[in-house]
């Protein structure tokens, strides 16, 4: 065991555990951050991914020792019911997505996507999103989603 301070969603947090845990299970099980999914284990799915210092990560892969004195979000540091980020406002308007459980996954990625260019074509979008698998075959909704949001985006930057 071990002591390990990082930061998630913007706070401060401490946690004792294995330094070999994956995040993905410290981020469940010791902070209760249940918005995170678990899909394959195997760093094959995405549904597990978060930012780490801003780059998208699949924590399933990511072990506890990585991430010490770093920077984490996760799902609910994006948004929440009362004040959606934009990309979950399109998400919703748009019905992208079917059982939803890949959503969490695809949103960070989406946020790390639209972070760096905010004026992504539709295959930059589909090339960011390459990690993150849909089995629902939501894809194109998914698409239209993320780039109506970028759009919102740019509109609201609009001095
Ligand atoms: S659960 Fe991490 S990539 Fe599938
Ligand atoms: S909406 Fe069901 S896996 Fe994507």
């Amino acid at each position: 065991m071990e002591a390990i301070t990082l930061s998630v969603n913007g706070g401060t947090c401490r946690v004792e555990a294995d330094p070999d845990t994956p995040l993905l299970d410290v981020l469940r099980n010791h902070f209760g951050l249940t918005g995170t999914r678990f899909g394959c284990g195997l760093e094959q799915c995405g549904a597990c991914m978060v930012l780490i210092d801003g780059a998208p990560v699949q924590s399933c892969g990511a072990a506890l020792s990585t991430v010490a004195g770093k920077s984490v979000m996760t799902i609910e540091g994006l948004g929440s019911p009362a004040n959606p980020h934009p990309l979950q406002q399109a998400f919703i308007d748009e019905q992208a997505g079917q059982c939803g459980y890949c959503l969490s996954g695809i949103l960070i990625a989406a946020k790390a996507l639209l972070d760096r260019d905010p004026a992504p074509t539709r295959a930059e979008i589909a090339s960011a999103l390459d990690d993150n698998i849909c089995r629902c075959g939501a894809h194109h909704r998914i698409l239209r989603a993320v780039a109506l949001a970028a759009a919102r985006m740019r509109e609201e930057a609009r001095p």
